[in-house]
């Protein structure tokens, strides 16, 4: 497949504390600074999967595409794994991930996890969101939809990821890009410990929220789990933190 990434010259290529920085700019700084927005923009795929997913998503434009980049470009350098979800909402994001895995990635498929019903309570130290947050999904009409797109890699687990993590892991085994996107502190903290141990090695995990101004309680996590704890760097910090899974932290 083409690549459309931008090159850049003098930048040495490679893994560095734990990430590779120039594969985090060629996304990061292409997308917000070298015109790779105006390339997304026309490639055929990305169209045809924000398509069916943009009137079920909230997601910005700049987390899709760099999502988009690594689903279409990077995770095909990796060992197979699925993907998984924690936070689908009404299954917008989900929706276009399965899109572009069905077209690229034969046999793999997309976890959606989320109680779809909004919210658990809130830790009202940390974060701003209450219980209750985002109950607005008829369930039944994104089963339905998934259906109608013919999405059949594409796996809803309602429930609170405490209580569905377990069984989605061992069905699914091993894990190839992790899209964090659930806000508050403690189903953050959970996401991550409970994909951690499944990440193929070099696997991305991806937060959506924790450089948003409303989720203090996700940038928490990051800083004293990924950052503090385990001494992770990140490959890039815009438009949303990213971070690798080795199993050897170089
Ligand atoms: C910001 S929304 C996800 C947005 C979605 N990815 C999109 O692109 O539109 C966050 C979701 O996290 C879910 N969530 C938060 N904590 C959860 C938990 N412990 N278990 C299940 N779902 C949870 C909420 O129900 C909510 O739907």
């Amino acid at each position: 497949m083409e690549s459309y990434l931008p090159e850049l010259n003098g930048m040495i290529q490679g893994i560095r504390k734990g990430r590779n920085v120039y594969e985090g700019y060629q996304r990061g700084w292409g997308i917000q600074f070298g015109g790779l927005k105006e390339k997304i923009l026309k490639d055929p795929l990305y169209k045809d999967a924000f398509a069916i997913a943009r009137d079920r998503t909230i997601m910005s434009e700049e987390n899709r595409m760099n999502i988009f980049l690594l689903l279409r470009f990077f995770i095909d350098k990796l060992p197979f794994g699925h993907i998984v979800e924690y936070g689908s909402y009404r299954g917008g994001s989900a929706i276009f991930m399965a899109y572009v895995a069905k077209k690229l990635y034969p046999g793999m498929k997309v976890f959606a996890l989320d109680s779809y019903e909004g919210m658990p309570s809130t830790d009202k130290n940390v974060d701003a969101h209450n219980a209750g947050d985002f109950g607005d999904v008829d369930f039944h009409a994104l089963q339905q939809r998934v259906q109608d797109l013919g999405l059949d890699n594409l796996i809803l687990v309602k429930g609170f990821f405490e209580s569905t993590n377990d069984s989605v892991m061992s069905q699914a085994g091993k894990i190839s890009f992790a899209h964090i996107d659930c806000d508050i502190q403690p189903a953050v903290r959970y996401s991550y410990e409970g994909v951690r141990p499944f990440m193929v090695d070099g696997g991305y995990i991806v937060f959506d929220d924790a450089t948003v101004s409303s989720c203090i309680g996700a940038t928490e996590v990051v800083e004293d789990l990924l950052i503090r704890r385990d001494g992770l760097n990140s490959e890039q910090i815009w438009p949303h933190f990213v971070f690798r899974a080795f199993a050897n932290e170089a």
